[in-house]
C-alpha cells in the first residue's frame, strides 16, 4: 500500500530528476535551448516516434533556422519538407503560428503561457512542454507518454482515452512537478515513458521510481493505462489511377479541408470494397470522372493501404495509357521535373515509386 503524501510526491520527482540527470536520451533539440527550435520538434514529437523524428528534425532547421525564415517561406515549400511525417495539418497550423509569432511578437516566441496556448495549432501539451524546456517555466505536459506513466503510478482506473483521466493525471502532476526543474522533469517522465514504462513489457527492474509506483508495488501494470475497447477504424475503398502520356503522369490537388488537405494525389474513385474488378466499368469510369480519352487497355496493378489515425484506406491501382494531355479541370498531367517539387501522400508516393520509372 503507497500513501500519497507530500513527501513521497518529492522522492518521486527527485528520482526522476536524478534518472534525466544520469541517463537523458542526447537528442539535437536538446543541444538548444532556442524556443523556436524546441517547439518544431515537440510538433514533430506529436504522433511520431524520436527516431523518425531526429533527421526530419535536422534537415527542418538547417532550411528554416529561425521564426523568420520559416514565416517567409511558401506553404509548399514548408509541406514538402514535412512530407513522410504525416498528419500534413500540424505543419500548417505551425506555419500560420509562426507567422504570427514574426508579425505580432516581433519573432520572439511568446513565454507566457496564455499568449502561446493561443497560436495556431499549440494545445495545453505543447504550450507546457516549449515553455518548461525552453524558459524554465514550471508548466506540465501531459502526452500520451505521461498518461501511461502516471496511470501506472497511481493505478488510475478510468478510460486513458477519457478527459476525466487526463484531469486526474494533470492534477497529479501538477503536484509532482519539482519548482525551477520542469523541463528536466517534464523530459524526463518523456524518456522514462519511451525506453523503461513502455506500452507493452515495462521494464521496472530498471525504473528510478517502481518502490514507488502502485502498479508495480501491486503488480498489475498490465491492466494500466486503462483502455476501452476502441472502435474498429472504417476502411474506405478507392480505384487509382496512374495515368500516363509518355513520361507526363495525370495528378489531382485534394480539396483545401479535410485528409492530405491541399496535397497532391493520383486520381482516384470510391467504390464499395475488393470485389472483383472489372475493368470494362473502370475504363468507363475513369475516362467520364477524368474527361481522358484512352487508347490501350486499363491495367490492374495492385492493391495498397495506408491507415490514418481514425480511417483507413485501401486503394486498387490501375494503369491507363492515354495519347492527349485532354483532362477534366480539377487534374492535369505533370512531367517528372515538375512531379518531384509536389507533395503528395505516402500511399501515392509509394505507388508511384513501385511504377514508375522516369
Ligand atoms: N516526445 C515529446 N517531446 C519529447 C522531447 N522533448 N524529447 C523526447 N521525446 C519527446
Amino acid at each position: 500500500m503507497i500513501t500519497w503524501d507530500g513527501e513521497l510526491l518529492h522522492e518521486i520527482a527527485q528520482a526522476l530528476l536524478q534518472y534525466y540527470a544520469a541517463k537523458s536520451r542526447q537528442l539535437p533539440w536538446r543541444e538548444t535551448t532556442d524556443p523556436y527550435k524546441i517547439w518544431v520538434s515537440e510538433v514533430m514529437l506529436q504522433q511520431t516516434r524520436v527516431e523518425t523524428v531526429i533527421p526530419y528534425f535536422k534537415r527542418f532547421i538547417t532550411r528554416f533556422p529561425d521564426i523568420h525564415s520559416l514565416s517567409q517561406a511558401t506553404d509548399d515549400e514548408v509541406v514538402k519538407y514535412w512530407e513522410g511525417l504525416g498528419y500534413y495539418s500540424r505543419v500548417r497550423r505551425l506555419h500560420e503560428a509562426v507567422r504570427e509569432v514574426d508579425e505580432t511578437y516581433g519573432g520572439s516566441v511568446p513565454s507566457e503561457f496564455t499568449s502561446f496556448r493561443l497560436l495556431p495549432g499549440v494545445g495545453d501539451y505543447t504550450a507546457g512542454a516549449v515553455l518548461s524546456i525552453a524558459y524554465g517555466k514550471d508548466t506540465v505536459a501531459v502526452d500520451g507518454n505521461a498518461m501511461r506513466v502516471f496511470s501506472r503510478v497511481y493505478c488510475v482506473n478510468e478510460d486513458v482515452a477519457s478527459a476525466n483521466a487526463k484531469r486526474i493525471v494533470t492534477k497529479m502532476v501538477q503536484e509532482i512537478l519539482p519548482p525551477g526543474y520542469a523541463g528536466q522533469f517534464n523530459q524526463a517522465v518523456m524518456d522514462l515513458g519511451a525506453t523503461i514504462c513502455t506500452r507493452s513489457r515495462p521494464k521496472c527492474e530498471s525504473c528510478p521510481i517502481h518502490a514507488m509506483c502502485c502498479a508495480n508495488v501491486s503488480a498489475t501494470q498490465d491492466r494500466y493505462p486503462v483502455k476501452k475497447p476502441k472502435k474498429a477504424t472504417p476502411t474506405l475503398f478507392y480505384h487509382a489511377f496512374l495515368i500516363h502520356n509518355d513520361d507526363r503522369i495525370l495528378v489531382r490537388q485534394r480539396p483545401k479541408k479535410g485528409l492530405l488537405g491541399r496535397m497532391w494525389e493520383l486520381p482516384n474513385l470510391p467504390c464499395e470494397g475488393t470485389s472483383i474488378v472489372d475493368e470494362e466499368s473502370i475504363y468507363h469510369d475513369a475516362m467520364m470522372a477524368f474527361s481522358i480519352k484512352i487508347d490501350r487497355p486499363v491495367v490492374y496493378l495492385g492493391e495498397y493501404e495506408h491507415a490514418f489515425s481514425h480511417v483507413k484506406w485501401h486503394m486498387q491501382l490501375h494503369e491507363i495509357c492515354v495519347s492527349s494531355d485532354e483532362c477534366a479541370s480539377d487534374c492535369r498531367f505533370v512531367s517528372p521535373n515538375e512531379r518531384s517539387s509536389m507533395t503528395f501522400g505516402t500511399i501515392f508516393n509509394r505507388m508511384m515509386q513501385e511504377f514508375i520509372s522516369f
